[in-house]
């Protein structure tokens, strides 16, 4: 399976930013992996346009469950995919957190960017309090029970393992903790969709640097990263790309 190195700019950046992107574009021409951008969505045209015919690709950070109508200030997935973008991360913690959202609403979300043909990166991750309760993979494995289309597959579905108290503090899980999650994800996701679940990518993310992605690319099951700070700047994505 071909690895993938997503970035996840969050609430930052403006047309600025995209020097960073064309300085990517010259430092990494022929990636072994796949590589992503999830910028704003006032970038994604922008973004796309840039990376028209290069090998970096051009995603979002979240899209509506329906294809039009009332829901001011929302994205459709077809007016992402219209934008440029290929992928939608959905279900990030910080939106679970921000914006409340529910696993059920994170599936509909998933179906939604799937049937307009965008690759839909469904994030899970427990808290800390979870994980020193040992409740960790009850919790990530009700998440992808409950966030998972059943009709997903390797070529839709990407999943990013982010433990919540590792996302931008520095902190990250020990070796065996991030293969005991992604060997467990592996097995709940094949119970869930069967023998396409062996190709789905699982990444992880949180605190991911130049200076750790090589440890953490190497251990089974990890499939590639899902990257916030560290992706804001080519000169830190470009060394993390090389490393898958
Ligand atoms: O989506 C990305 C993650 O939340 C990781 O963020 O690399 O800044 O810890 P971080």
């Amino acid at each position: 399976m071909r690895k993938l190195a997503a970035g996840n700019w969050k609430m930052n950046g403006t047309r600025a930013g995209l020097a960073e992107v064309q300085a990517l574009l010259a430092a990494q021409p022929d990636p072994a992996c796949e590589m992503l951008l999830c910028p704003p969505a006032t970038l994604i045209a922008a973004m796309a346009a840039l990376t028209q015919g290069s090998r970096l690709q051009v995603g979002a950070q979240d899209c509506h469950a329906r294809a039009s109508g009332a829901h001011t200030g929302d994205l459709s997935a077809a007016m992402l995919a219209d934008a440029g973008a290929s992928h939608v991360i959905l279900g990030h913690s910080e939106r679970r957190a921000d914006h409340g959202e529910t696993d059920a609403q994170v599936r509909t979300k998933a179906e939604a960017a799937i049937a307009t043909g965008l690759v839909a990166i469904v994030c899970l991750g427990e808290t800390e309090a979870e994980r020193d309760a040992g409740q960790t993979l009850e919790v990530i494995g009700a998440q992808l029970d409950g966030s998972v289309p059943e009709d997903a597959t390797a070529a839709n579905l990407v999943i990013a393992y982010e433990p919540v108290w590792a996302i931008g503090t520095g902190r990250t899980p020990t070796i065996a903790q991030i293969a005991e999650v992604h060997g467990f994800l592996r097995a709940r996701l094949t119970a869930r969709i069967g023998a396409e679940a062996a190709g789905v990518r699982l990444l992880y993310g949180g605190s991911v640097k130049p200076g750790n992605a090589a440890e953490i690319f190497a251990v089974p099951d990890v499939d590639g990263a899902l990257v916030g700070g560290a992706s804001l700047k080519a000169a830190d994505f470009a060394p993390i790309v090389a490393a898958l």
